[in-house]
Order: C-alpha cells, then sequence, then structure tokens
C-alpha cells in the first residue's frame, strides 16, 4: 500500500500505535498533534521501531490555517482523526472544553479537508456512544444514548459526519467504535502514558504491579456478572490498529462514498479480576486490591459484537488478554514513568 495519510493526535497512545502500523505498511505519514496530552519523544519511538522518519506539525485541530497548511504540505490523501479529550469525569467537569477540541476540533478537521478536496476519513469513535447497553452484544443498530460530555461529543460528531456525507456522498468516512484499548506495542517502546493518577483500569494496574501505588481499587464486586465485578471487551492496541488499515484499504478500494459506523472489540468480555489475575501471571508480579463501592456511571458489562468489521473490513482482533497484560507489562517496566526522562 501507497499514499500519504494524516494522522491528527499522532503522538498519543493509539496515534503512534496507528503510526507504525502505516509505515510498516508502506505509507508516507505525518502527524498533527498540539501534545495537549502527549510528549513527542513517542514520535522518535515510532520513528525508531519503524527505521523511518515521518513528519510531525506541531499544531491544533481547532486551527483552519494549521490544518490547511498540514494538508498541503503532506501531500495527504487521507486523514485519521485521533486528536482528542477522552476522560469521562474530566468532561463532566469541563463540558465546555471538550466541546471545544473534540466537536470544534473536527468541524475545522472538515472545513479544511473539503477545501483541499481529501474527503477520506477515518474517525476515533467510541463504544461510549452506546451508553448504558440495552442488549449484549452491542450491534452497531444498537440505540444511541451517551450519558456524559465526552460521549455527547462522540456522538455529535458521528451526526456531524452523517450530515456532511448526506451533503456530499463523495465522502469516505469510516467511524470505528474503540471498546476498551489495551496493551503496548511488542517492542516495549510505546504505550499507554496517562498524566497523573490513571483512571483506566489497565494503566493503574501495571503502575500497581511495577509499586508506584500500594493497591488497586475495584469498583465494585456486586454486579450481576460472574465474579461481580464489571465486565469489558478490551482490544489490543496493535490489533486495533490494524483495524484502520483495514478500513483505509476498504474506503480507497469502495467505488463510492461511505459513511458507516464499525465497531472495534473482540467480542469477549474480561471481568476485573481476570484482568489482575492475567496481569499477574504476565508480570510476576502481584497485584494487591481491595474491594471498594461502585463508581458512578459504570455499567456491569459492555463488550462488542465484532461481526460488521468482520464482515466489511475483514478484521478481527487477534490477541488475547495475556498479550496485552503481557506487552502491557513490558511497555511499564521497560518505561516505569512513560515518556517522562526518556530519551
Ligand atoms: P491520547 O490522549 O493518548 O491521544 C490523543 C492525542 O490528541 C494526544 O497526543 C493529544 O496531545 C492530541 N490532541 C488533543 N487535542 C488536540 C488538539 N486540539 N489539536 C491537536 N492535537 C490534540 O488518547 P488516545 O487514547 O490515543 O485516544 C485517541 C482517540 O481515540 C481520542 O479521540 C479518543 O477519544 C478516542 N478513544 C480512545 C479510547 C481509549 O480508551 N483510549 C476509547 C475510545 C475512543
Ligand atoms: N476499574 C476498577 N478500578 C480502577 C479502574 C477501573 O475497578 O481503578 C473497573 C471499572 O469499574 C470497570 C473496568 O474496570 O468495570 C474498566 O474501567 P475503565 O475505566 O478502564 O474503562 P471503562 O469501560 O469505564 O471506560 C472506557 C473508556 C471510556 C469509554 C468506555 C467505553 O475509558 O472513555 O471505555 O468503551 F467511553
Amino acid at each position: 500500500m501507497s499514499g500519504s495519510v494524516l494522522v491528527t493526535g499522532g503522538a498519543g497512545y493509539i496515534g503512534t500505535h496507528i503510526c507504525v502500523a502505516l509505515i510498516e505498511a508502506g505509507f508516507t505519514v505525518s502527524v498533527l498533534d498540539n501534545y495537549y496530552n502527549s510528549n513527542p519523544v513517542s514520535l522518535d519511538r515510532v520513528a525508531h521501531i519503524t527505521g523511518q522518519s515521518l513528519a510531525r506539525i506541531q499544531g491544533d485541530v481547532r486551527d483552519h490555517k494549521t490544518l490547511s497548511d498540514a494538508l498541503q504540505q503532506s501531500g495527504a490523501t487521507a486523514v485519521i482523526h485521533c486528536a482528542g479529550l477522552k476522560a469521562v469525569s474530566e468532561s463532566v467537569q469541563e463540558p465546555l472544553h471538550y466541546y471545544d477540541h473534540n466537536v470544534v476540533g473536527t468541524l475545522r478537521l472538515l472545513e479544511a479537508m473539503a477545501q483541499c478536496q481529501v474527503k477520506t476519513l477515518i474517525f476515533s469513535s467510541s463504544a461510549t456512544v452506546y451508553g448504558n447497553p440495552q442488549f449484549l452484544p452491542l450491534t452497531e443498530e444498537h440505540p444511541l444514548a451517551p450519558t456524559n460530555p465526552y460521549g455527547h461529543s462522540k456522538l455529535m460528531v458521528e451526526k456531524m459526519l452523517r450530515d456532511v456525507f448526506t451533503a456530499d456522498p463523495s465522502w469516505r468516512i469510516g467511524m470505528l467504535r474503540y471498546f476498551n484499548p489495551v496493551g503496548a506495542h511488542p517492542s516495549g517502546l510505546i504505550g499507554e502514558d496517562p498524566q497523573g493518577l490513571p483512571n483506566n483500569l489497565l494503566p493503574f494496574v501495571a503502575q500497581v504491579a511495577i509499586g508506584r501505588h500500594p493497591v488497586l481499587n475495584i469498583w465494585g464486586d456486586d454486579y450481576d456478572t460472574p465474579d461481580g465485578t464489571g465486565v469489558r471487551d478490551y482490544v489490543h492496541v496493535t490489533d486495533l490498529a490494524k483495524g484502520h488499515l483495514c478500513a483505509l484499504q476498504q474506503l480507497a478500494a469502495s467505488k463510492t462514498g461511505h459513511c458507516t459506523a464499525i465497531n472495534l472489540g473482540t467480542g469477549t468480555g474480561y471481568s476485573v479480576l481476570d484482568v489482575v489475575r492475567a496481569f499477574e501471571q504476565a508480570s510476576g508480579q502481584s497485584v494487591p486490591y481491595r474491594i471498594m463501592p461502585r463508581r458512578p456511571g459504570d455499567v456491569a458489562t459492555c463488550f462488542a459484537s465484532p461481526q460488521l468489521a468482520q464482515q466489511l473490513l475483514g478484521w478481527q482482533a487477534q490477541q488475547d488478554l495475556l498479550a496485552m497484560c503481557t506487552d502491557a507489562w513490558r511497555w511499564q517496566s521497560d518505561n516505569p514513568q512513560g515518556y517522562t526522562n526518556a530519551l
């Protein structure tokens, strides 16, 4: 495969893994990122893994000129739009901040893409658009009823993309709804580097295993699940990255425009205790935990139907929970402070 792709938010957790997959598949990659929640060292690591350089533009997706310059200079024929904010609780405290980065940022991007006649886009959406599951597994037809501003911002963008496509059906748009991305590149050179106390389970478990925190708080063991703890669809970030390649390939090969939402998950749910046990096995470390009250807003169980991804993209996640934990542990133990102080 060849061609030039602009990855917004490409210095972040998922973006770096997408950049590696794109470069290894033969694409020329440019990254636009304001490093709001990332460290440019991550892109040095991408270059190290792939043995190839990539163009970097430090800038904000809310800035029209930055975007049109980036599109023109890169010669991109497609954009993978990962830039955005993602912390649910922060979005409740600062909703306008989330609408600004996530909704306004995408609006500006679409304007610049239309102006530059670049009409192929893959958008980082989220399973959060479904809200509380009314049935499982979650298919793409499940009602969309997010329960927080972060989720609302993702759904607003999906609606905006559908409207853009209705007005101009030559657009080729893939809205990929990620379930719970975890793990790291097998090299141990790139991975998730949360700033401050991690909200998400896997990075917290990894930091307990490395000794940065004494104990994991498990938010509730009285759910209607096999062991009482919450069940989620964890998907390896390198599998997720491959899903973007498959989507890009499909959009490029298609003779007509598209605007399609597709789940990226494994279809299998694991409980918090399953994750703790797998992580202990992968790391050889113990992960002490204590049971705490439920976290407000959490649901008991959430997992994807991955059938549409298989049918439309020929994509299926390959890696199991042990591989996810093994790679997360390699990243954590090789980089105990993430990219901070890294060379
Ligand atoms: P991340 O924070 O690691 O990466 C996002 C990147 O976007 C960062 O490098 C950040 O600096 C950049 N960014 C943010 N606002 C920007 C702006 N206005 N202009 C330019 N760059 C900006 O997050 P991630 O986990 O890699 O997530 C990537 C995307 O996937 C996000 O849109 C997120 O909402 C979505 N997503 C993530 C998850 C998850 O659990 N990680 C789940 C579902 C969806
Ligand atoms: N959990 C703990 N202790 C922790 C952290 C999490 O017990 O310290 C539990 C949660 O209660 C839940 C499970 O681990 O049962 C997973 O929690 P995460 O915070 O890792 O993930 P969520 O499923 O809550 O949320 C993630 C993303 C959201 C996205 C959502 C939808 O963080 O942005 O998936 O797929 F909206």
